[in-house]
C-alpha cells in the first residue's frame, strides 16, 4: 500500500490530481446557494459532455445504480426490452430488467462480435409490441464497442421504441452525440472516461423519455420525476455525495478545456497504439476488428501464458495495474483500460511493463516490439 499505481483497469482509472484535491474542499450544505451552484455549474458541463439540450441529472451510486434507476422509470412489468447480449454487461442488464418484471426479447451473440443494425430490424420484423431497445454501447468484458449505434437509433425511431444506451465504460471517451443519435436515456460512471473517482452515475434523459418515465411505477428512491422537481431548485431529492460532487465538476472542467473532439481523438491514437503493440507481442486481439474499442482494449494470452502471474509481476514490480477477462473469459484475457488520464506516457509504461512480465514468465516473443510498434504509432 502507499505506493503510487499507473491505474491501466477499465475503471476506475487514474485521476488527475485536482480532481482528487478537489474532495477535500470544506463541506457544504446540500440545501444551500454554494451547493446550488455547483448543480448548476455540474448541468452545463454535463450538457456538453452527452452533447444535449435534454436534462441531466447525477447520482450517489456506482453504474449499476444508475442502470438499475433507468430500468426501475421506464420498465414495468410484462414490458418488453429488447436488449443484445454480447457480453458480461448486457447480461446484467438484461438481469435488471427481469428483476423488474419485464421481459427481455434478447438478442445473443457471440462475445467478440456487437450487434448490428441489420440484426436488430431482424429481430423487430418479429417481435410485435417492443416498448424500448436497450443497448450497452461499449461491452467492457469483450472491449466491443456497437459501430452501428446511430443507425440502431434511427430504427429505435422509426419503430417508436424507447432507446437506452449503457454508455458506462465510453462517454468521455469517444463520439456519443446524445440528442443527434436519437438517444432517450444515457447512463454512465464517473470512475471511467471521465476521471473521476467511482460513486457516481450520470444520465440524460430526452422528452420522449419522461412520457415514458411519468407512466411508469417508479421506485421511490430512485424516482425520476423527483429528481426532476428538486432540479428546478438546484437539489438533488436525497443528500448527495458533495465531495464527490465538487470532484466531478473539477473533471468535467478538464474534459470542457480540452474539449470532446480532442479528447476522442486522443482515446483513439493511444488505442490503436496498444492495438499495434499487443499484435506485435503475438497476442490475439479479442473483439472483432470493426468492433474494436478505443477505451478498453481486451486480448487473448497465448497458450503458455499464465494470465494471473503476468498481471501480478505488472502490478507488484512495475506499479502497472491491467485486468484479467471477466466472467467465463477471466483467465484467458487481459483488458486495459484507455480511459481519461492516457497519453502516449501511460499507454507505453503498461507496455513496457507487460513486456517485462511476458519476459519474466518465459513467455518468446522479440523483446521491444510491442514498445517500437506503439512508438511507430504515435510518431507517424
Ligand atoms: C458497460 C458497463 N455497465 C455497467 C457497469 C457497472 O458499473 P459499476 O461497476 O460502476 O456499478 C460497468 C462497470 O464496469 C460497465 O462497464
Amino acid at each position: 500500500m502507499g505506493r503510487k499505481k499507473l491505474v491501466m483497469v477499465p475503471g476506475p482509472t487514474n485521476v488527475p490530481d485536482s480532481v482528487m484535491q478537489a474532495m477535500i474542499k470544506p463541506m457544504i450544505s446540500h440545501r444551500g446557494p454554494e451547493f446550488r451552484a455547483l448543480y448548476e455549474s455540474l448541468t452545463e458541463s454535463m450538457k456538453y459532455l452527452f452533447q444535449t439540450d435534454g436534462d441531466v441529472y447525477v447520482l450517489t451510486v456506482s453504474g449499476t445504480g444508475g442502470v438499475e434507476c433507468v430500468v426501475g422509470n421506464t420498465v414495468n412489468p410484462g414490458d418488453k426490452v429488447l436488449i443484445p447480449v454480447f457480453g458480461l454487461f448486457s447480461e446484467r442488464l438484461r438481469e435488471a430488467v427481469v428483476r423488474r418484471g419485464g421481459r427481455p426479447v434478447e438478442l445473443a451473440l457471440r462475445w467478440g462480435a456487437a450487434p448490428t443494425s441489420d440484426q436488430i430490424r431482424e429481430v423487430l420484423e418479429k417481435e410485435k409490441n417492443v416498448k424500448a431497445l436497450a443497448v450497452v454501447y461499449n461491452e467492457t468484458s469483450t472491449g466491443v464497442t456497437v459501430r452501428d449505434l446511430p443507425e440502431i437509433g434511427e430504427i429505435a425511431k422509426e419503430n417508436d421504441l424507447l432507446f437506452i444506451v449503457d454508455a458506462v465504460s465510453i462517454l468521455g471517451g469517444d463520439e456519443l452525440p446524445v440528442d443527434k443519435w436519437g438517444v432517450d436515456i444515457c447512463v454512465t460512471a464517473s470512475q471511467k472516461c471521465i476521471a473521476c473517482p467511482p460513486g457516481l452515475a450520470l444520465f440524460s434523459v430526452s422528452s420522449k423519455a419522461w412520457e415514458t418515465i411519468e407512466k411508469t411505477r417508479r421506485p421511490f428512491y430512485f424516482d425520476m420525476v423527483k429528481m426532476r422537481e428538486f432540479s428546478e431548485r438546484k437539489e438533488t431529492p436525497f443528500t448527495p455525495a458533495v465531495p464527490l460532487f465538487f470532484a466531478l465538476d473539477e473533471a468535467l472542467r478538464i474534459i470542457r478545456e480540452e474539449g470532446l473532439e480532442e479528447r476522442f481523438k486522443r482515446h483513439k491514437l493511444c488505442a490503436q497504439a496498444f492495438y499495434d503493440a499487443v499484435e506485435a507481442l503475438g497476442l490475439p486481439v479479442f473483439p472483432d476488428r470493426e468492433f474494436r474499442s478505443n477505451t478498453v482494449i481486451a486480448f487473448k494470452k497465448s497458450a503458455n501464458i499464465n494470465v494471473g502471474q503476468v498481471r501480478r509481476i505488472m502490478n507488484e514490480k512495475y506499479d502497472v495495474t491491467v485486468s484479467g477477462g471477466a466472467g467465463k473469459l477471466r483467465e484467458n484475457m487481459f483488458r486495459i483500460g484507455c480511459m481519461g488520464v492516457i497519453s502516449e506516457t501511460e499507454t507505453l509504461l503498461t507496455i513496457n511493463a507487460l513486456e517485462n512480465a511476458l519476459a519474466e514468465i518465459g513467455y518468446r516473443f522479440e523483446r521491444g516490439a510491442g514498445l517500437e510498434a506503439a512508438r511507430r504509432r504515435f510518431h507517424s
